[in-house]
Parts: structure tokens; sequence; C-alpha cells
């Protein structure tokens, strides 16, 4: 794969970059996506139906399930080489900001500091009332668990359809976009706002807007320079041209 010098170069000389991921960086670890192919999470199943908060109102069990199957499988599965280049590359950039849409935890894992969960993470609970996050719980099969405090039914803490980003969270991922340098979208549809606008507001700014992703999506007409394929090949190769 050809990395285009001024790229290169660009990049060696970057002290903000930044970096938006989606499903697409956690597929060659083994997890689903969600639009892309026929086994698509949202292909089989409705989001409607498991991924808001009427949904779990009208079938907690059904919700809950789908999450328990999504966090086993997450916890059974390893980063992939392009987690790993994105924690390569944080240790090479000054200011380096991983933004992810991803609730599986795998960048951490990969070794990445600077982690923006926009959507949450599947490894914690919390109370649908609001009286706190919970990292262990007693796993009942097919059943939610409730809120030691207030009785409420526990729900996954990630972000559902509908439902407002963490405010700090997506106040640092906006900051990051308006200051980088070069910013980074990789392995998502850019179909889900607010995320999606997160590369245009730095193509606003006048950063270099770099897409890897297998296909073709709404944002790659803006791009500046779009890389097809998979991440965990493309992004091990871009690492090692810019930085070795
Ligand atoms: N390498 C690079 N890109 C890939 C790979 C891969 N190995 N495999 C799939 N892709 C691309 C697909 O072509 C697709 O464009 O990743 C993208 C995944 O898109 P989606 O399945 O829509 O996932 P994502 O963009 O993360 O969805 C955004 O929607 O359902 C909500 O909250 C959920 O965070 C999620 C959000």
């Amino acid at each position: 794969m050809e990395i285009p010098p001024e790229l290169i170069t660009f990049l060696r000389s970057s002290a903000h970059v930044a970096a938006l991921t989606g499903a697409g960086v956690s597929q060659e670890s083994g997890l689903r996506t969600f639009r892309d192919t026929a086994d698509g999470l949202w292909a089989q199943y409705r989001p409607e139906d498991l991924a808001t908060p009427e949904a779990f109102e009208r079938t907690p069990e059904l919700v809950w399930e789908f999450y328990a199957a999504r966090r086993l499988k997450a916890g059974e599965v390893q980063p992939n080489a392009g987690h790993f280049a994105l924690a390569e590359m944080e240790r090479h950039v000054p200011h380096f900001t991983l933004i992810t849409q991803n609730v599986d935890g795998l960048h951490r894992h990969a070794g990445s500091k600077s982690v923006v969960e926009l959507h949450g993470n599947i490894t914690r609970i919390k109370c649908s009332r609001g009286c706190g996050v919970f990292t262990e719980w007693e796993e009942l099969p097919g059943k939610a668990p409730t809120c030691p405090t207030c009785g409420a039914k526990l729900r996954p803490d990630v972000v559902w359809f509908g439902e407002m980003l963490p405010s700090d969270e997506l106040a640092t991922a906006v900051q990051a976009a308006r200051t980088c340098q070069v910013f980074f979208s990789v392995g998502t549809s850019g179909l889900v706002k607010p995320a999606a606008r997160l590369p245009l507001l730095a193509k606003q700014i006048g950063a270099v807007v770099v897409e890897v992703n297998a296909e073709e999506t709404p944002l790659t007409p803006s791009v500046d320079y779009f890389f097809q394929g998979k991440s965990g090949e493309i992004l091990p190769e871009l690492v090692k041209a810019v930085w070795g």
C-alpha cells in the first residue's frame, strides 16, 4: 500500500492528532459490526427493539441478554493490529486523542491511554434512575439486576438511540476535533451523529482528514486521504511508514 510522502511528512511534524473509531476497527478481533454486512447486528435485529430506553422499558430481559452476550464476546476477544497501531501512534504524537464509538474496551486493552468513549462501555452497568454505575454485579441469566439503592432495573452503561452522549466525553471529542492538525476516521460508517460530525469539524478548521475504512462512506468525498481496506492492515503500515 502506497502512503503519499506528503502525508508521511505532515504526520511526522504534527503535534495534535485525533482519531475517531467505529465497529470496523474491532471487526478483525472477531466482534460484529452493526451495518455493513449481512450478519451485522442491525441486519439481524432492529435497533429500536434492543438499543433504546423504550425497548429496555418494554422488554428489559431481552435487552439485558443482548448486551450480556455482547459483553461476554467482548471479554473473549483480543485487540487486533489496528488497535495496537493506534496505541503506537499515541506514543509518537505529543497530543493524541482517541475517540471511540465502540463500547468493547479493546483500545484500552491495546494500551491506548487517552480514550474518549463517546457511547459508553459495555463492561459497566448503571441504575436506570441514575443512582450509580457498577462494574461488578451478580449475573442472573435472563434477568436484569436491580439497583441496591432504589430497586430500579440496572442497564448497560452505553448510549442508546435517542439518548444524549456523556457531556464531558463529547466536549473532549469536539475540542480534539477543533484543535487537531490530522483527524483519522477509522472503521465507521459515519452515519450516527454527533460522532459523524467530528471529522467535518476538523475539516472546517483546516485539519488533514484521513479515512481508513473497508468501504466508502458519506464522509469519503470530504476527506483528504481515503485508504480502503482493513484497519488491521492499513494502520500498522501507516504507523511504520511515518514513525518507523
Ligand atoms: N477495517 C476497516 N473498516 C471496516 C472493517 C475493517 N476490518 N470491517 C468493517 N469495516 C467498516 C465497514 O465498512 C463500515 O463502514 O466499518 C464500518 C462499521 O460501520 P457500522 O457497522 O455502522 O459501525 P459504527 O460506524 O461504529 O456505528 C456507529 O451506531 O449502532 C450505533 O452506537 C452504535 O457506535 C455505534 C454507531
